[in-house]
């Protein structure tokens, strides 16, 4: 049987990919491996919204060319954001790569790889051995929507992420995905909803939508009784039997209104936690990312939505050195920050794209400065993420079972609803159940507790 590896880079869509890709390969009669030295094929989805990710990309599938391997006939392929963004560059960087592949063109990998694999194989091999191929497909193909198409989840998990709708129509002026995911399109609704009753008929609890600003899902649509599609879309899964948890991620401010607000409150299944990127608190530095909104306006929405949700736990992504990013812009976020108290939130350094319109902005600001913001915010977030979690020591969570920990075989993990890792005592519950903890123990990030 033959074996692919994959290896994935960047966001939840990408991992949500890779399974859509890796379901084609096993519905093919492969096998998935995580052995660099014997599989057949081995693939990278890549990720392009910081240098760093990239580099790291290019770098690992460097350093597996480059190091000699059991099969002559192994594929390499890139597929994903970065790949899309580089193209035919990515061969000249690494000449023994064999396949390209870009954002719409997922629903092919299966196929090109498993092509190129078998004329190498054949006797004589139709294709050179150790040679790239150098096989480069980015184009947008019409009908690509077909692309974000149901896939099974792999065996076994009670949680799965459902991709609603894809790309970006927004400009932030740092972002390369515009570029790399194309235009905003969302998937109808029908073909959602049999999906997630799929999923749910094979055992999962819990669904994640997955959307580049979720909540832009079916804007084209009108409201009807004040709900706008995505509401809608909540509330249609939410009458699912059998599903136990609904997520999302990530939603914009833009487009974030009062009715997604509401649902907090009449929607139990919608759980107690929102990823809200906050990107900066200063309002100058705002209107340079061409984020279209004020940081009151932010603050206003997690304040309307801890009001329905009292339990809510935020997080949030924040760039810091940004462009003309003065000390006092960066002292704002920090005020923003011990304002919202968020529960986690990811620091990145400002990382210049190509083709971007801040990359070309003045005042980029050094790297010291850059490393010396980010070191200070960190300390702000974990500070507030610690005392958040140490608060949860003595409370009753319900928790999603999940698996066995990765680090100790002796612990089951799960999460609560607030999205926070708990560890429990190994047999003490079913993995897929849903069950009553006592929380005895903060690390700081993680939980610790007995079922009650
Ligand atoms: N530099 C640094 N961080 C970025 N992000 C997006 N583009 C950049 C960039 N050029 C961050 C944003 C976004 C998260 C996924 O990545 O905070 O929310
Ligand atoms: Fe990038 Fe802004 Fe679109 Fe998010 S909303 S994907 S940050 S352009």
């Amino acid at each position: 049987m033959p074996s692919v590896l994959i290896k994935t880079y960047g966001c939840q869509m990408n991992e949500r990919d890779t399974e859509q890709v890796a379901s084609m390969f096993l519905a093919g009669g492969y096998e998935l491996t995580k052995d660099e030295d014997t599989a057949d094929i081995i693939l990278i989805n890549t990720c392009s919204v910081r240098e760093k990710a990239e580099l790291k990309a290019q770098g690992k599938m460097g350093l597996l060319c480059a190091r000699p391997h059991a099969k002559p006939w192994v594929v390499y392929g890139f597929m994903g954001c970065m790949s899309q963004s580089c193209g035919q560059d990515l061969f000249r960087i690494i000449p023994r790569l064999d396949i390209v592949t870009g954002t719409r063109q997922y629903h092919n990998v299966y196929q090109l790889c498993n092509r190129l694999l078998r004329s190498r194989l054949g006797n004589p091999p139709t294709e050179p051995l150790r040679r790239g191929a150098h096989i480069c497909h980015t184009e947008h193909e019409d009908g690509f929507q077909n692309a974000i198409r149901d896939h099974l989840p792999p065996s076994g998990h009670c949680t799965a992420f459902v991709s609603i709708m894809q790309g970006c129509d927004m400009r932030c002026s740092y972002c390369i995905v515009p570029s790399t995911r194309g235009e905003e399109c969302s998937r109808p609704m029908d073909d959602i909803l049999r999906e997630a009753r799929e999923l749910v008929d094979r055992g999962v609890k819990e669904i994640t939508l997955l959307g580049q600003i979720v909540n832009r899902y079916g804007k084209e649509q009108p409201l009807i009784n004040g709900r706008s599609a995505f509401v809608r879309l909540l509330e249609q899964l939410s009458d699912i039997d059998g599903l136990e948890r609904l997520r999302f991620t990530s939603p914009h401010p833009i487009g974030f209104r009062e009715d997604l607000v509401r649902a907090y409150t009449y929607l139990p299944k919608l759980c107690s936690h929102i990823h809200f990127p906050m990107q900066s608190g200063s309002d100058r530095i705002l209107a340079l990312m061409r984020r279209p909104y004020k940081n009151e306006k932010y603050i206003r929405l997690c304040e309307a939505m801890r009001e329905a949700r009292p339990d809510l736990a935020i997080t949030t992504d924040i760039i810091v050195g940004f462009p003309g990013e003065t000390d006092d812009d960066y002292q704002q976020t920090k005020a923003a920050v011990e304002r919202i108290q968020f529960d986690n939130a990811f620091i990145f350094q400002y990382s210049p794209r190509r083709d971007t319109i801040a990359a070309a902005m003045p005042d980029q600001i050094c790297l010291r400065v850059k490393e010396e913001r980010n070191h200070d915010l960190l300390e702000t977030v974990n500070r507030i993420a610690t005392a958040r979690n140490n608060a949860l020591v003595g409370t009753l969570q319900h928790i999603l079972v999940e698996s066995l920990s990765k680090n100790n075989p002796n612990r089951l993990q799960g999460r609560t609803s607030q999205n926070k890792p708990v560890m429990i005592p190994a047999g003490s519950a079913a993995i897929g159940s849903i069950v009553p903890v006592r929380i005895t123990e903060s690390t700081g990030f993680t939980l610790y507790g007995e079922p009650a």
